[in-house]
């Protein structure tokens, strides 16, 4: 069901793993399936160096973050936070329609990353994305107190 780019990149994906000194660290967790993923970004002169990830997900979870970690790599936040999941589906060739939400993960998750980095930094950041963490971290957070192992 999944293409070859999404195969190499599930079999070999790029960026794993977390970045010591992160000047932003983002988790979400997929409305639709309970996938979580997480993102550390390195940001120097407003662009984003290295960005790096861990899911605890599905085949297409693993080749989006993948994908992702290349795609955000020398961009500014602003246009991190433009990156669209048709920007990952076509870099990825295409996911099938049940795994189109994965995307969203990914791009939840980095977006979480940047909120991150904005509110360290104390620059205003998108409403959007605010709600989004208030919304997903008592979920985490409750989570974690049951004894679910978060990435
Ligand atoms: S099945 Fe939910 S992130 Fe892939």
């Amino acid at each position: 069901m999944y293409n070859e780019k999404v195969f190499e990149h599930y079999r070999n994906p790029r960026n794993v793993g977390e970045i010591e000194d992160a000047d932003g660290i983002g988790v979400y967790m997929s409305d639709f399936c309970g996938d979580i993923t997480k993102f550390w970004i390195k940001v120097a002169e407003g662009k984003i160096v290295e960005a790096k990830y861990k899911t605890q997900g599905c085949v297409a979870s693993v080749a989006c973050g993948s994908v992702l970690t290349e795609l955000v790599r020398n961009k500014t936040v602003e246009e991190a936070l433009r990156i669209t999941k048709e920007d990952v589906l076509d870099a990825l060739g295409g996911l099938p329609e049940p795994k189109i939400h994965c995307s969203m993960l990914a791009l939840d998750s980095l977006s979480d990353a940047v909120l991150d980095y904005l509110l360290k930094k104390g620059v205003s950041a998108p409403d959007t994305l605010v709600e989004k963490r208030e919304r997903i971290k008592p979920l985490l957070v409750e989570m974690e107190k049951k004894g679910y192992v978060l990435i």
